[in-house]
């Protein structure tokens, strides 16, 4: 049996793909931190199509050992990978020098490593066709002071698919989806609002990026912005110099420290 592996469905985005890919009738192969959330989840998805297979696996990214069980029981299934959705992201906002050994791990093995790990185990199980979709971010596209790590994580991805959508065969697409603000969390929703007009404009809802996700990822477009806004926001971050915009980046976001993982 073929499977879509979301990874990070137990959050708002992920949530959304998986139900996007569960009314296309595609069997879910889901994973999170939290059993019970999924547990939640695989209920939901069967309600929303009761024709489907939902295996569900908890892991917790930053343990190897976790992700080895995790591989180890999809082949145990006996399936094959048709889609990978990696969603999983960890965002920290805060003066490098304030981050420990443990922090800078965790944040490019979850948002950077573990992609990578999962693309892998997908293209050696794959289906005759593959879908591959990762969630990068509009701060992948420039250099952010005091969002270093995660910027430059996300950057990392835009990179690295980019690349390999030159290895791969005809049958397998690959899309990087990068969005600007999504009203997800409580402290993101927060976030949005401090930036007033302009945070309003940026902002698209969970289910429009993951449609457009989707929508490029049929179409095997390499990277995906949401909204004519943040396509706009991205050219000019192209003409504009780095010595411009990155003291306009310090300078806002040296003001707020947000740690939430
Ligand atoms: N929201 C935005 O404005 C925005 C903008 C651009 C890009 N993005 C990207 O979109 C993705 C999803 O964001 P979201 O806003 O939907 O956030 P979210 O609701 O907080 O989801 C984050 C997901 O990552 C998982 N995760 C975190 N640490 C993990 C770990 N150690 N092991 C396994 N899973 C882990 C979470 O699992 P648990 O549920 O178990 O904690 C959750 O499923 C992220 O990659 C983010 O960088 C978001």
């Amino acid at each position: 049996m073929n499977y879509s592996i979301v990874v990070g469905a137990s959050g708002v985005i992920g949530e959304n793909f998986a139900v996007k890919l569960a009314k296309q009738g595609q069997n879910l192969y889901i994973t999170g931190r939290t059993k019970e959330k999924l547990e939640l989840l695989k209920c939901k998805l069967l309600d929303v199509n009761p024709n489907i297979s939902v295996e569900c696996f908890a892991c917790d990214l930053i343990d190897f050992s976790n992700v080895n069980a995790l591989f180890e029981h999809f082949i145990s299934l006996n399936a094959k990978v048709s889609g990978l959705y990696y969603v999983s992201g960890i965002d920290t906002q805060k003066a490098f020098i304030l981050y420990d050994y443990d922090k800078i791990i965790k944040q490019s093995r979850v948002n950077f490593e573990c992609a990578l790990s999962f693309t892998n185990f997908a293209l050696k199980n794959r289906a005759e066709s593959l879908k591959i979709l990762v969630v990068s971010s509009m701060c992948g596209l420039l250099p952010m002071p005091y969002f270093a790590e995660y910027s430059a994580t996300k950057s990392a991805l835009i990179n690295f698919f980019t690349a390999l959508r030159y290895e791969v065969d005809k049958l397998v697409k690959i899309t990087i989806l990068a969005p600007g603000s999504v009203p997800t969390r409580r402290d993101v929703i927060e976030d949005i609002k401090v930036q007033g007009f302009l945070g309003k404009l940026s902002s698209k809802s969970p289910s429009f990026v993951v449609e457009k996700g989707l929508k490029a990822l049929d179409k095997n477009n390499r990277i995906c912005i949401p909204g004519f806004y943040n396509k706009i926001v991205n050219f000019f971050n192209k003409i504009t110099p780095n010595f411009i915009k990155l003291r306009i980046i310090k300078r806002k976001f040296s003001k707020k420290t947000k740690d939430a993982f």
